[in-house]
C-alpha cells in the first residue's frame, strides 16, 4: 500500500540553525527555507536529499503540537516519517479496517507539501509518528 518515502520530519526549536547545519555540515540543499503554517502551529522548511527530503519543524507557540515533543526532547528529534499513497481515503480506511489509530478525526488535512495527509499512532510503527500524504501530482 504504502509508496514512496516523501520525507523524514525533524522537529527543532531552531529552524534557521538546523537548516544552517545540513547545509553547512552535510552540503544539503534548503529547498524551501522556514515558512509558517499557521493552521497547524508550525513552521517548516524543506531540505532536499538526492532520494527524499527533511521536513524540519519549528512550534509557533505552547499551543502547537510540536510544542510538547520539545518540552521532552529540548534538542530536537525525529518526529515522524511520511510514505506517499496513491488514495489518502483508501488508506486511511485500510488502515481502520486493520485496527490502527489514525489520529485526529481522520479528516485527512492539508499537509506542508499542500497535499491532504493523516497521520498515524507510533504505537502501529514500531513507536514511530507516520504520516501518510496523497501522491504528489505528477509522480
Ligand atoms: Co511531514
Amino acid at each position: 500500500m504504502i509508496g514512496r518515502l516523501n520525507h523524514v520530519g525533524i522537529a527543532t526549536p531552531d529552524i534557521d540553525a538546523t537548516a544552517r547545519m545540513y547545509a553547512d555540515l552535510y552540503g544539503a540543499t534548503v529547498s524551501r527555507a522556514k515558512f509558517a503554517l499557521p493552521e497547524q502551529g508550525v513552521s517548516v522548511a524543506f531540505i532536499d536529499l538526492a532520494n527524499s527530503q527533511l521536513e524540519l519543524i519549528e512550534p509557533l507557540g505552547e499551543a502547537s503540537p510540536v510544542w510538547g515533543f520539545l518540552k521532552k526532547f529540548p534538542a530536537g528529534g525525529q518526529h515522524h516519517i511520511c510514505f506517499e499513497v496513491p488514495d489518502i481515503i483508501a488508506a486511511r480506511d485500510a488502515m481502520r479496517a486493520k485496527g490502527a489509530t489514525v489520529l485526529g478525526t481522520g479528516e485527512p488535512r492539508m499537509g506542508a507539501h499542500g497535499v491532504p495527509v493523516i497521520f498515524v499512532h507510533p504505537k502501529d510503527s514500531g513507536g514511530v509518528l507516520v504520516e501518510l500524504m496523497a501522491e504528489p501530482v505528477g509522480h
